[in-house]
């Protein structure tokens, strides 16, 4: 097995306030101004992101639309999704919006637009309109959903590739589905992930859909499991980033017809998923 390549320790850390969301993955940070960072902040929230998958770092409420992308930018090459609605004026930050004449759409679990050849690696939301109670972000460590597997399913799933399409866009995208591994080796901390979400994966490539269907069916119960779960909750400033390399995610509509504006940046990967 490759070791690690990423060094979580970085200076800086102890000097902000860093809590733990759950056993599994996940930490709320406060003490931090994502518009003035140096290297060494930064560095230092990539090495938490390394550490949790999962950040919620609040108080970035004074952060512009054009602040949010800089801060995607210095993580890499954005995301034009290319069918969910925009900001005005950007194409690559996503307004995720609902209210009383439009209902929120995240619900199912997935992993964001695993559908694309190169997906995204980090995501991010600012929370601009949050509901009285409810609407949080909810994920799910695929590092530990693969770790508990036995060893001779692990074995099988490193084999395998699985396609994944975006036909919840665009009803044509199902044509043009694409391969990645079932099980990706994570590229910056050396671990193993699994890669297949409800949302998006379609079948197991090559094998026959009972069997197909059988893995995936077994795998989507497993690896949302409460166990490897975590919870972000909002308040208006909090920018929640996350690792789609090793984290799915859902979004519970449990707010009724309140409004909540969450705006998304996403940064791609620097190369496909790999095993
Ligand atoms: C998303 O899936 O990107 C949106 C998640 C959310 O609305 O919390």
């Amino acid at each position: 097995m490759a070791e690690p390549v990423f060094d979580v320790t970085q200076p800086k850390e102890d000097e902000l306030d860093i809590r733990p969301l759950s056993g599994a993955l996940g930490a709320e940070v406060r003490g931090i101004d994502l518009k003035q960072l140096d290297e060494s902040d930064f560095e230092t929230i990539h090495s938490l992101l390394m550490q949790y998958s999962v950040l919620a770092i609040h108080d970035q409420a004074h952060l512009s639309d054009d602040d949010l992308r800089d801060f995607g930018l210095r993580w890499g090459e954005l995301d034009v999704h290319g069918y969910s609605p925009t900001v005005k004026g950007f194409k690559d930050l996503l307004n995720i919006r609902s209210g009383p004449e439009r209902r929120a759409s995240a619900e199912g679990w997935h992993s964001d637009v695993s559908w694309k050849e190169i997906p995204p690696k980090i995501s991010m939301l600012l929370a601009r309109t949050v509901p009285s109670i409810g609407g949080d972000t909810v994920y799910a460590s695929q590092y530990k959903a693969y770790e508990d597997l036995s060893d001779p399913m692990k074995d099988l799933l490193e084999q395998l590739d699985a396609e994944h399409d975006g036909r919840v866009f665009d009803i044509d995208l199902i044509r043009k589905p694409v391969r990645h591994p079932v099980v990706l080796r994570h590229p910056e901390t050396g671990r193993k992930a699994l890669y297949v979400n409800a949302g998006f994966t379609r079948r197991i490539a090559d094998l026959p859909p009972i069997e197909s269907q059988g893995i995936l069916s077994m795998l989507y119960d497993h690896c949302t499991r409460v166990r490897y779960q975590a919870r972000v909750r909002y308040e208006v400033g909090t920018l929640s980033i996350w690792d789609n390399r090793c984290v799915q995610h859902c979004a519970p509509p449990d707010y009724g017809y309140e409004e909540r504006e969450l705006h998304r940046v996403a940064v791609l990967c620097d190369e496909r998923p790999a095993r």
